[in-house]
């Protein structure tokens, strides 16, 4: 005790005890505003105590966010008799967006960005997810039939079905041009993917087969306290987005982007065609299809957060494991566009008149950055879509290919414009074309032909 230097103890305790302080107050201030990048690890409130509450809160989510939807726009699920998609599904019909009373397409061409910002009038506000600020994955509802397990008891999916690709959608295969649709109709799981692809496959694109269907722990899908199922469970495989290796129409939350109110609905882009791509991702622009599978385990599944995946059991893969997946979404194919001739261009001999005249248009005013044969430029562009509304820029977004685009709906990386003909009208204003009504009309045949 004689040793002991008391003003040396004094000052370790009052240093000590004014950490503390400032470390609880930064706590506290974090907790207030949400500002960290990480999600809690800690989880305070039982299973039960979430659920009920999430349950609770359900109807004025959906309500509030389906008042929003139909504010926007006209879901009432018309199609076009005259197209389908690869497996029949009708091609839903547009524009789906309202605009403001009084107001028409032609007036609004007529319009400077600017104009259109102060009136308040932009028809294509970026989309929120239904519950931003959980986030996380939500299943469409003609996949929930045959997995029930995949409902979720806080959210749910909020497009009609007229607006997403057909499920299952067909499976075209590079190799295998002569097969046609090698999916039977089906969606391809662990159950049959053995079954039906033995045989067409080599034994090394079968094993990265089984690995983009085999079920693993996910953010809202695992066996953890907060999760968004009823039961624990492992249920969510890269088919479950990408079914049958094109897309269902999930979206969720962009994992590239913090806080949480700042990030992007996505939804789920097709991998048909990911062979010609020379980055993967609508932003992070990741350079190989093997780099962006690894990084999909830690980003679909759990929004980006390498901590919680840890903690809720994700799969560490071998570089030969994603050799083998990368090696098979190579095999994707576009699907078969049998006007297009092998330069990529409408064969005059079996176009329309109005699909030629489209494509002339095309190639004026978007193939410098969608050009033939794939129509996309492999590079990203920033829209600057923020000089038509008051809001957070986006930034740079990549400029996916047109191929087989009447099988996506609905299109941009967040799903805002729900047909082709939306699309037409967003980018008639974003480069302020002036186009008229017929080459609208043209512009579309020739969108639906690729
Ligand atoms: C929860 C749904 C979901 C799951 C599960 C999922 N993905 Fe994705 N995937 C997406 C979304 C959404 C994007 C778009 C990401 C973006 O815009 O940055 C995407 C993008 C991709 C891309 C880039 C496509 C492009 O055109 O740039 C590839 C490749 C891909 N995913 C592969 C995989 C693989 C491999 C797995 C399984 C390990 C997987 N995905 C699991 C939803 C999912
Ligand atoms: C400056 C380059 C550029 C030009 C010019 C351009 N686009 Fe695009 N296009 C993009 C980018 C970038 C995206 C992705 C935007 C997003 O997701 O927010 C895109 C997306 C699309 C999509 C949606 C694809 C999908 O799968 O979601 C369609 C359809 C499309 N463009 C059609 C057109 C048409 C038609 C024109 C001409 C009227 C055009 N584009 C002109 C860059 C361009």
């Amino acid at each position: 005790m004689k040793n002991i230097k008391w003003p040396f103890v004094m000052v370790a305790l009052s240093v000590f005890s004014t950490m503390l302080i400032i470390i609880e107050t930064t706590d506290a201030e974090e907790m207030k505003t949400q500002k960290s990048s990480y999600s809690p690890v800690m989880i305070t409130e039982s299973f039960a105590a979430v659920r009920e509450r999430d349950i609770a809160e359900k109807p004025e989510v959906i309500n509030k966010h389906i008042a929003l939807l139909k504010e926007r726009y006209d879901l009432s699920g018309k199609t076009d008799p005259n197209t389908k998609m690869s497996g029949g599904k009708p091609v839903p019909a547009g524009p789906t967006a309202k605009l403001k009373s009084g107001m028409t397409w032609e007036r609004l061409g007529a319009m400077s960005p600017a104009e259109i910002k102060q009136e308040g009038v932009f028809p294509y506000l970026p989309l929120p997810h239904v519950k931003h600020a959980t986030g996380g994955m939500v299943v469409s509802p003609m996949q929930l039939k045959t997995h029930p397990e995949l409902v979720r008891f806080d959210v749910e999916f909020d497009l009609p079905e007229a607006y997403l690709p057909e499920f299952p959608p067909p499976l075209f295969l590079i190799n295998r041009p002569d097969l046609g649709d090698v999916s039977g109709g089906e969606e391809i799981t662990i159950n049959n993917y053995y079954e039906k692809m033995n045989g067409i496959l080599t034994p090394f694109q079968l094993e990265g087969m089984r690995l983009l269907v085999t079920p693993v722990a996910q953010q809202q899908f695992n066996v953890t306290e907060d999760r968004k199922a009823e039961k624990a469970q492992l249920a969510v495989s890269c088919f479950t987005c990408h079914t049958n290796g094109h897309s269902s129409g999930v979206f969720h939350l962009n994992p590239d982007t913090r806080p949480q109110e700042a990030r992007f609905r996505i939804d789920t882009p097709t991998l048909r065609g990911v062979n010609i791509q020379h980055f993967f991702g609508s932003k992070r622009a990741l350079r190989s299809l093997m780099d962006f599978s690894e990084v999909e385990s830690k980003t679909a599944y759990f929004d980006g957060d390498q901590v919680v995946a840890i903690k809720k059991g994700a799969r560490q893969f071998t570089r030969a494991d994603i050799a083998a997946m990368a090696t098979m979404q190579n095999m994707f194919a576009f699907p078969p566009a049998p006007k297009l001739n092998v330069r990529g261009r409408l064969d005059p001999a079996k176009a329309t008149e109005s699909e030629l005249r489209g494509e002339n248009v095309f190639t004026m005013a978007c193939a410098s950055c969608h050009p033939a044969p794939y129509y996309t430029d492999n590079l990203a562009h920033d829209l600057q879509v923020e000089r038509f509304y008051d809001g957070r820029a986006e930034g740079l977004i990549k400029t996916f290919a047109l191929r087989g685009v009447k099988d996506s709906p609905p299109y941009l990386h967040d799903g805002r414009c729900l047909t082709l003909e939306d699309t037409v009208e967003f980018f008639n204003l974003i480069h302020e074309l002036k186009l008229t009504a017929s080459q609208k009309k043209d512009l579309v045949a020739f969108l639906k032909t690729l």
